[in-house]
């Protein structure tokens, strides 16, 4: 690992799990009886938008009674103790990358604390629950929906991503299943570009067979003990 200068890490909803944020293809990860990929779309939203709002209203509430734990912290360590480049992509919508400090991140599907109108593309930090056509406060128009990326929607930040991946020397993936696109991508790429490729995973994932590396068990105790090999 001498020679490792750029780091791209990709972070899913394992990494959250353990700090009580419930995973989408595990046991439980269905909300209300709604598979996420029925809730999470522009055809839902047009069509439902008090289900949509009240299943993004349920998670961004969720996260004031959950908190970083050991691999968030972890990430945030290396991140500010890393002295080459390092970026922080993350599937996820929570905030705990960002409570535990890391700032070289990327919200790849958007984020629950965040509003934004459809009508004008202001972003709005938003706390509480977000009504449905709620005011936009740049343009006034009734349009302000979740700023999370939807299914059938193109994920935000990715040519800073691929950007990253072209300059890794080893991307690592931490708590993902690998089964959406472009994310599960990211491996194929990183090799290409001629990176190694570490995955951090409670189990094997759909993507396991891209990596050089993979290393089974909860990210809580992975990532903590792969940063102290990295920082020494
Ligand atoms: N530590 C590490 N990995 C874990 C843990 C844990 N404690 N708990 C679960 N995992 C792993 C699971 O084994 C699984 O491979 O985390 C992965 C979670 O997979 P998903 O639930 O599919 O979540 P994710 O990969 O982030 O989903 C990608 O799909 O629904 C969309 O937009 C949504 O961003 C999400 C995307």
């Amino acid at each position: 690992m001498s020679d490792i200068a750029n780091i791209v890490i990709l972070t899913g909803a394992g990494i959250s799990a353990e700090s009580g944020i419930a995973t989408f293809r595990g046991p439980g990860g269905l909300w209300e009886g709604h598979r996420v990929e029925d809730v999470c779309t522009p055809q839902a939203l047009a069509r439902d938008p008090e289900l949509v709002h009240r299943f993004y209203d349920a998670r961004r509430a969720k996260l004031a009674e959950v908190s970083p734990n050991p691999a968030h912290a972890a990430i945030a360590r290396l991140d500010s103790a890393w002295p080459g480049e390092l970026l922080v992509v993350t599937q996820n919508v929570d905030d705990l990358h960002d409570r535990a400090g890391t700032r070289r991140l990327l919200h790849m599907h958007g984020e629950l604390k965040s509003a934004l109108c459809a009508a004008c593309g202001h972003r709005e930090a938003w706390e509480d629950s977000l009504p449905p056509r709620a005011a936009c406060p740049a343009c006034g128009a009734p349009a302000l929906r979740p700023d999370i990326v939807f299914f059938g929607e193109m994920p935000y930040h990715m040519e800073a991503i691929e950007r990253a991946l072209s300059r890794a020397d080893l991307f690592v993936s931490i708590g993902t299943s690998g089964a959406v696109y472009p994310a599960a991508g990211f491996v194929q790429t990183a090799r290409y570009h001629g990176a190694e490729t570490l995955e951090l995973n409670l189990d094997r994932s759909e993507g396991s067979g891209w990596f050089g590396e993979s290393r089974l068990g909860p990210a809580g105790v992975l990532v903590p003990q792969w940063v102290d090999s990295l920082l020494g």
